[in-house]
């Protein structure tokens, strides 16, 4: 009889067992594709990488997620694939790193909520950069400033790898009152005004600079003239 009811008892709490199986506590988790493009990806920094990242309000400093992919080979818009994430409500934002050091924004998307797989894009992003400031306006100078044999004139040496030192947050030779690349201000960097062809600063040779490439040096100093 006893082991009767012994063995009614066991099977009755297998049951119950088998009909409630153990779940885990664990949030559901979806797949965040995000479209993008660059105008110029031969400006592209080099060694760096675009990177994608998720953050929520209590993380608005490091993301929750993100995924970093190297130099986009061409102008298409390609995908960045995050998976696993969280759902939630994100702020996404696109930005440089180098050696995972977050190094500027580049573009902030819509606020994502995630909810089930999400797909977002970006329009085309430019890049303004230091790197796209020297090998679209600066390479061409240095004939006269930095070539390999012979003076630097003004004593600006603006071939890659000096120029940044150069420039940046230095008095200008032929002005002392005045700054070569003022960060945050194209206005009082003497660098625009010989892109411009300014009159009142009679540069000795005329400026090769297209009304694009002035445009980019002057959103590259206003934005606070990085070294990126
Ligand atoms: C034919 C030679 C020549 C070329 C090419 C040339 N420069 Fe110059 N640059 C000079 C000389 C000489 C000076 C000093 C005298 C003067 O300002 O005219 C100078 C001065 C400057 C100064 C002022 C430096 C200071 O500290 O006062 C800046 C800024 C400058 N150049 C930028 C450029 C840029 C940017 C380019 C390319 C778009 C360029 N230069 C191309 C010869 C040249």
């Amino acid at each position: 009889m006893y082991i009767n009811r012994i063995i009614y008892g066991i099977t009755a709490l297998l049951l119950v067992a088998c009909t409630h199986p153990y779940e885990p506590d664990v949030a559901n988790t979806w797949n965040v594709n995000v479209e993008l493009s660059f105008t110029d990806p031969e400006f592209w920094p080099e060694n760096q990488q675009i990177r994608v990242g998720l953050f929520t309000e209590e993380s608005s400093r490091n993301p929750m997620v993100s995924k970093a992919i190297n130099q986009p080979e061409s102008n298409e818009p390609f995908q960045i694939s995050i998976s696993d994430v969280e759902e939630g409500d994100y702020t996404a934002q696109v930005y440089i790193t180098e050696n995972g050091i977050y190094k500027v924004s580049l573009s902030a998307l819509n606020h994502l909520s995630i909810y089930s797989d999400t797909m977002e894009k970006t329009d085309a992003i430019q890049l303004i950069t230091f790197n796209r400031v020297q090998k679209q306006v600066l390479n061409n100078c240095v004939v006269c400033h930095g070539s390999s044999a012979g003076d630097i004139a003004a004593d600006l040496n603006l071939t890659q790898g000096y120029s940044y030192e150069n420039l940046v947050g230095i008095t200008s030779y032929k002005r002392p009152e005045m700054v070569r690349v003022y960060a945050g201000s194209a206005e009082f960097s003497y660098l625009i005004h010989v892109l411009n062809e300014d009159i009142n600063f009679n540069h000795a040779a005329s400026s090769s600079a297209s009304d694009e490439d002035i445009q980019l040096v002057m959103e590259w100093i206003e934005e606070g003239a990085l070294d990126n």
